[in-house]
C-alpha cells in the first residue's frame, strides 16, 4: 500500500497539530499548512516526517501554491482536513463589515478553496476524506458569535452538499462539530472560560481519524464532539 497524503490546514497549532500528530503516528504523510511558517516548521519539527506549505487558505493564488506543491510532492491526496479556523465574539451591532467578510473567510471560503482546489488529486487516492472541522454552534447557536455561527453553518452546509455531489465517486465528506476544546484559538477568546468543559485537541483528532479508516465506500454524517459538562 502507498502511503497515504493528508493535507491539514491550520496545522500550525491547536486541532490541525493535533491531527498532524494522530496521523503521521499512523504512518500518514502529513502536509501542513497554515499562514506561520514558524509555527508550522515547529509542529514538523515534532514529527517523524511532514511537509510544511504556507499559505492563507482565503487567498486563492496561495492555495493554487500549496497544491501545486501536494501535485508536484506526491501527485495525490488521500485526506483534507480544514481546521485553518478564527474564533470572532461580538454582538450584532458590533460587528463590523469587515469581521463578517474576514470570519466567513477563514471558517467558509478556505474550506471550498481547499477543496474544489484538490479534488482532482483527491480523486486519484482509493479512499479519500474531507474533513471540515466546524463547531457546535453551527447546530446549536449562542449569543454574541453570529458571524462565527453563521460561517460554520455555511460549512455544515457544504460539507452536506458536498458529500451528496461525491458520493458515486466514493469520495466521503464529513463535519466534526466539536464543542470548546482545549486549543490557543479557545483561551485567546474566551480567557476565562471554565476549563472543565473543554475536551482536549487529541479527542478531536481521534475522530478525525476514525472518519478517515472507515472503509471505502462508507461515510458519517456530522459528528458533535463536547464534553459532556457543556451545554
Ligand atoms: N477551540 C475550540 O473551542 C473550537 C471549538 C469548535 C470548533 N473549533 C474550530 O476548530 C478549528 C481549529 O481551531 P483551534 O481551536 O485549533 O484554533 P487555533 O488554535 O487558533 O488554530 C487555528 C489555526 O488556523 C490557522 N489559520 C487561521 N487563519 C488562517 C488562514 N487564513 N489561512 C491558513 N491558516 C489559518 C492559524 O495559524 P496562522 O495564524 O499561522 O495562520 C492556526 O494555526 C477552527 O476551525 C475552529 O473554528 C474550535
Amino acid at each position: 500500500m502507498t502511503q497515504r497524503v493528508a493535507i491539514i490546514t491550520g496545522a500550525g497549532q491547536g486541532i490541525g497539530r493535533a491531527v498532524a500528530h494522530n496521523l503521521a503516528a499512523q504512518g500518514v504523510h502529513p502536509v501542513l499548512v497554515g499562514r506561520t511558517k514558524a509555527k508550522l516548521d515547529q509542529v514538523a519539527a515534532e514529527l517523524p516526517m511532514a511537509t510544511v506549505a504556507a499559505a492563507d487558505v482565503t487567498d486563492a493564488a496561495q492555495v493554487a501554491a500549496c497544491i501545486k506543491t501536494v501535485q508536484d510532492t506526491f501527485g495525490c491526496a488521500d485526506i483534507l482536513v480544514n481546521s485553518a479556523g478564527e474564533a470572532f465574539l461580538a454582538d450584532l451591532e458590533h460587528t463590523t463589515d469587515a469581521d463578517w467578510d474576514r470570519v466567513l473567510a477563514i471558517n467558509l471560503k478556505g474550506a471550498f478553496l481547499m477543496a474544489r482546489g484538490l479534488l482532482p488529486l483527491l480523486r486519484k487516492s482509493e479512499n479519500a476524506s474531507i474533513i471540515n472541522i466546524a463547531s457546535k454552534v453551527a447546530l446549536h447557536g449562542y449569543g454574541e458569535v453570529t458571524a462565527y455561527s453563521a460561517a460554520k453553518a455555511g460549512l455544515v452546509g457544504f460539507t452536506r452538499s458536498l458529500a451528496k455531489e461525491l458520493r458515486e465517486e466514493e469520495i466521503r465528506v464529513v463535519a466534526l462539530c466539536p464543542g470548546p476544546v482545549d486549543t490557543p484559538m479557545r483561551w485567546a477568546a474566551t480567557p476565562d472560560f471554565d476549563r472543565k468543559v473543554v475536551i482536549s485537541a487529541e479527542t478531536v483528532a481521534q475522530y478525525v481519524s476514525y472518519v478517515v479508516n472507515l472503509p471505502r465506500g462508507t461515510t458519517m454524517s456530522e459528528l458533535l464532539v463536547e464534553s459532556m459538562h457543556y451545554d
